[in-house]
């Protein structure tokens, strides 16, 4: 039986795809390794997002290459890198065995075992065998629903849609995952039950844009969308405490769903609300379909039915195109409805995407530039956000010792603040108040309550 490694780039709806590979080959009795020096098959989940996403990926491959110097070695790109450039990989690194799409993450185990036994049998004259599976395939959105749970995991990423429709101008997304498409109410709910009964207190649902789950396979009833549906069968799941989700899209926000937040308790108070830009122009080159007005106005109803709502956000700086004024705008915007936290990209120019061939491709300098001007905003506003909550009592979901000192334990706020503290491993997996004392700005510092 094989040792793996699979190492995953990009956003959650990998992490939880890569969870799903391991799952299946370790049904199939292989063993998943953190340690890519003893591994016989090398599993690469890629993200096509950013150049440098891409850029890391294939670094990765080219140096993993040494470890065949002693063993024969499987080696795989999945994922969306993997689907956008297909075949040509195997040209461009002549090691690779298998790439595989991302419809194609369920037959990966199949793949693996194929190739290990080819290159067991292999003769040194053998012609190279490789395996490319791109296609598309129905219903593949069903396919992502095993889990691998930690000893004592609280939370869980839980997949309820592929694709996505929008078109963003900028977007590889819709090329790499294919068409929106959305799995049952039904088989959600029952996924999410099975998660409950192992110990998890708290899902987030994943999709492109989630809100618009279901808009193509079911209707709404009594004027609540599919989504809303989806969130009110969840909120009835005995012992589950939280739901979460990501990412929206503003288009995709009407009353019933922010009404949803003021019914059901389960619901956290945390949005990401993706803005890209605060400026008309650029909003419609990007093909976002709102305007700046109508992103303000949409955070101002949210606030309106949850004043203590976390709001953060993706902004890309730098799109063609994009004038200082157009900056300053989504500066000033940023500014006026100070984010929780945001992530800002520097846009990176996506081969096929209609942004791609627009004329006034800005210089790396500028980006530059007004990344790290933002960015500068972006942190004071986090930090302002923090400071209310320093001498008050929050309640946490506690998930287990803290990243940066495992003598601490670490929780979330339902606003999706991290809260770090002294504990006892009896309160993993408790929701509880903690005394907040102080902030730097990210993270919360305080001590359990009572
Ligand atoms: N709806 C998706 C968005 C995927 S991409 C989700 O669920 O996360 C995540 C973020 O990456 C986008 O919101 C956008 O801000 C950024 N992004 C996408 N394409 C980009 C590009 N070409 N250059 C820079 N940033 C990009
Ligand atoms: Fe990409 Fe826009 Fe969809 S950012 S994932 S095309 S909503």
């Amino acid at each position: 039986m094989a040792r793996i490694y699979i190492k995953t780039y990009g956003c959650q709806m990998n992490e939880r795809d890569s969870e799903q590979v391991a799952q299946m080959l370790m049904e199939r009795g292989h063993s998943i390794t953190a340690r890519e020096e003893e591994a016989d098959v090398v599993l690469l989940n890629t993200c096509s997002v950013r150049d440098l996403a891409e850029q890391k990926a294939l670094g990765k491959m080219g140096m993993l290459r040494a470890l065949s110097h002693d063993r024969p070695i499987v080696y795989g790109f999945l994922g969306c890198m993997a689907q956008s450039r297909g075949s040509t990989l195997l040209k461009e690194m002549p090691h690779l065995d298998l790439v595989v799409g991302t419809q194609k993450f369920h037959r990966v185990a199949d793949h693996v075992d194929q190739l290990i036994e080819r290159k067991r049998t292999a003769r040194f004259d053998d012609v190279r065998f490789s395996i490319v599976d791109v296609d598309e395939e129905a219903s593949s959105q069903s396919t992502i629903r095993d889990h691998v749970l930690a000893e004592r995991q609280v939370t869980a990423f839980v997949s309820v849609m592929q694709g996505c429709n929008m078109h963003c101008t900028f977007c590889i997304v819709p090329y790499t995952r294919g068409h929106e498409r959305s799995r049952p109410v039904q088989e959600i709910v029952d996924e999410v039950k099975v998660l409950v009964d192992k110990g998890i207190k708290e899902v987030t649902l994943l999709g492109q844009i989630v809100n618009l789950y279901g808009r193509h396979e079911f209707v709404a009833l009594d004027g609540k969308s599919p989504f809303v549906q989806l969130l009110e069968a969840l909120q009835v799941v005995d012992g589950l405490e939280r739901i979460r989700f990501t990412s929206p899209h503003p288009i995709g926000f009407r009353n019933d769903l922010i009404e949803t937040f003021g019914r059901l308790p389960k619901l956290v108070e945390h949005i990401h609300l993706p803005l890209q830009s605060g400026s008309n122009r650029i909003l419609k080159a990007m093909h976002r379909t709102y305007t700046a007005e109508k992103f303000l106005a949409l955070v101002d109803r949210i606030r309106a039915v949850t004043p203590n709502m976390a709001i953060t956000t993706d902004i890309i700086v730098g799109f063609p195109g994009e004038t200082d004024d157009d900056y300053a705008r989504t500066r000033q915007l940023a500014d006026q409805i100070g984010f929780d936290n945001a992530f800002i990209f520097k846009y990176s120019r996506r081969q096929g995407t209609p942004a791609a061939g627009m004329d006034h491709q800005l210089p790396d300098s500028v980006k530059e530039a007004r990344n790290h001007d933002l960015l500068e905003l972006v942190n004071s506003w986090a930090k302002r956000r923090c400071e209310p909550f320093i001498g008050s009592d929050v309640e946490i979901l506690c998930e287990g010792p803290s990243k940066t000192n495992q003598a601490r334990l670490m929780g979330r706020t339902r606003g999706n603040k991290i809260v770090v503290f002294e504990g006892a491993p009896r309160h993993i997996g408790a929701l509880m108040k903690i005394r907040i004392a102080r902030s730097t700005g990210f993270s919360l510092y305080g001590e359990p309550v009572g």
